[in-house]
This record gives C-alpha cells, sequence and structure tokens, in this order.
C-alpha cells in the first residue's frame, strides 16, 4: 500500500526512531519534502548546542554528558511546530524521551536487521559506538537490547534495501493508518 501525502493536518511531529544505519536521517529527509515538512537531524542540532562533533562530545565529555545533551534538545525540538524529526539511535532509549515523544509526536521505528544496518554504518566510520570493536557483534548487541524497546513506537516500518522514496511511500501509508485508528486527543496513556 502507498500514499503520496497525509491523510491529514499533522498535529505533532513524525519522530523517526531505530539503530544506527536504519535511514532515518535519509528517509526523513525525504519524508519531509514529500510532506512540505520542515526536516530536523537530532543529532545536528545536539552538535550545534554543544558547539562540538559527537565524536568529540563521547570523547572529551563521556556518553553520559552526551545523553543529557539529546534529551535536552529532543524536549526542546518536541515544542517546535510539527515537523519530520529524525533521532539518534539511543534517544528512545531513555524512558523521560520516550514520554516526551509519546505526548507530542507520533513515532516511527525504521526496523532493519543486521545485515541492512551493517552495510549502512560501514560507510561511516564517525560513530563513536562503533569504533571500538566489531561491528557486527557491537550491532547484534544493540538489537537484541534496543528492538524490545523500538517496539513501544506508535508505528513499525520495516526498513529494507529499496529506493528511498518507496520506504517514504511505506511511512505514509502506515501514518494514515496510525491516525485513521487513533484520531488526536483519543491516544492512550501508555508509555
Ligand atoms: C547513537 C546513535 C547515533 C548518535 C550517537 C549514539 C546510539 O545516531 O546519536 O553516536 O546510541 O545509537 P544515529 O543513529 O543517527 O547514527
Amino acid at each position: 500500500m502507498s500514499a503520496d501525502k497525509l491523510a491529514a493536518p499533522l498535529d505533532r511531529s513524525i519522530v523517526l526512531v531505530g539503530l544506527m544505519g536504519a535511514g532515518k536521517s535519509a528517509i526523513g529527509r525525504r519524508l519531509a519534502a514529500r510532506l512540505g515538512l520542515k526536516f530536523v537531524d537530532a543529532d545536528t542540532e545536539i552538535e550545534k548546542a554543544a558547539g562540538c562533533s559527537i565524536a568529540d562530545i563521547f570523547e572529551i565529555h563521556g556518553e553520559p554528558a552526551f545523553r543529557e545533551g539529546e534529551r535536552r534538545v529532543v524536549a526542546r525540538l518536541l515544542k517546535e511546530p510539527p515537523h519530520v524529526l529524525a533521532t539518534g539511535g539511543g534517544a528512545f532509549m531513555d524512558a523521560e524521551t520516550r514520554e516526551r515523544i509519546r505526548e507530542r509526536g507520533i513515532s516511527v521505528w525504521l526496523r532493519a536487521d543486521l545485515e541492512l544496518l551493517l552495510s549502512r554504518v560501514s560507510r561511516r566510520d564517525d560513530r563513536p559506538l562503533l569504533k571500538d570493536g566489531d561491528k557486527r557483534t557491537i550491532l547484534s548487541e544493540l538489537i537484541a537490547q534496543r528492538h524490545p524497546v523500538y517496539a513501544k513506537a506508535d508505528i513499525v516500518v520495516d526498513s529494507e534495501d529499496v529506493p528511498h522514496d518507496r520506504m517514504v511511500d511505506k511511512i505514509i501509508a502506515a501514518v494514515n493508518d496510525f491516525l485513521r485508528d487513533q484520531p488526536p486527543l483519543a491516544r492512550g496513556s501508555t508509555a
């Protein structure tokens, strides 16, 4: 099933979650363009706020400081008018961030299998969590830890090795199904 645009105006942001390499930024950018919405990449905003790269934040200040900054930045972005927000892979693991996203966003988990993630992360070498060790082993462990939590997202879309526009079609169709089933103000309260 596919769709060109949303069936109803959005009253909150579409928040992409999932592991490194799932395509959150690349697909999010195209999704936003298709919907005529702004695209925001949380990692880029964290770098702007910190005045240095994510690799440097991890290196100089440590992961807990990065997570704290990530929590603050995502909370701030969620207060902005509806847009497409790509989050870093760890953001949705934080209970407070999940709750903020539940209140102010529609979460979409881009679920990808190990082989697809590996092929994508191999193109870049600037991700702190993947630099010290075997990428396959690290990603397998992250899949085991994180997939059960990502599964709490409002919507799950399987990320496939297809043109990004095809993924955008799938996401729009899934968001339309979700909006049809759960109109604004009628959403449950479980995190
Ligand atoms: C992280 C994912 C990265 C970035 C940081 C930590 C994670 O973002 O936020 O390196 O914990 O999975 P991407 O998922 O956009 O690569």
